[in-house]
């Protein structure tokens, strides 16, 4: 079996778009139950995020800043490019590796990339329930390491390139 970057089967791609439509309907919504489990799980990621050089005190008070918001809608933006192109993300693999060295630049280190990647999951089932069973879970889990591997490449090249 390949190990890695392996394609999703079809039947993925379908659990992932299906699941996909009611997140879409109120993306900024699901956002915030995603950041909010984020900050519970790490709440050192907190000062990354400063605008016009002020960082936040709590995460309620980064949770209510526009510019905030505005992160939260960027990366919801990029999964559903991602969902858009699950079947072929290699055409966005030159825009990730360019957003993980954006990300590296401001500081985000890439191991914090896995909390982002629970916090996903558990807003998945927040927002399904049941239904975000087994399956549905391995194909997110599937589709954000392979967002992520991409994004690493940033962090690789840049470090590599001193
Ligand atoms: C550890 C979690 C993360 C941290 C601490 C973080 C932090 C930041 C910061 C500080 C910025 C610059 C300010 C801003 O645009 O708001 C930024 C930009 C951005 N982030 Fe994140 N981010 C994280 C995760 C993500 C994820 C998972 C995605 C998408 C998959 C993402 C997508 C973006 C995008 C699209 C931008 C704008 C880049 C541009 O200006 O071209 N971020 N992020």
């Amino acid at each position: 079996m390949e190990s890695g970057g392996g394609a999703l089967s079809s039947t993925e791609q379908q659990l992932i778009r299906e699941s996909w439509q009611k997140v879409s309907a109120s993306p900024l919504e699901h956002g915030i139950v995603l950041f909010t489990r984020l900050f519970d799980l790490d709440p050192g990621l907190l000062p990354l995020f400063q605008y016009n050089c002020r960082s936040f005190s709590t995460p309620q008070e980064c949770l209510s800043s526009p510019e905030f918001l505005e992160h939260i809608r960027k990366v919801m933006l990029v999964i559903d490019a991602a969902v858009t192109h699950l079947e072929n993300l290699h055409c966005l693999e030159e825009y990730l590796a360019n957003l993980g060295k954006k990300h590296q630049a401001v500081g985000v280190k890439a191991e914090s990339f896995s909390a982002v990647g629970e916090s996903l999951l558990y807003m998945l089932e927040k927002c399904h329930g049941p239904a975000f069973n087994v399956n549905v879970r391995e194909a997110w889990t599937k589709l954000y390491s392979a967002v992520v591997k991409a994004m690493s490449c940033g962090w690789d090249v840049a470090e590599k390139v001193e």
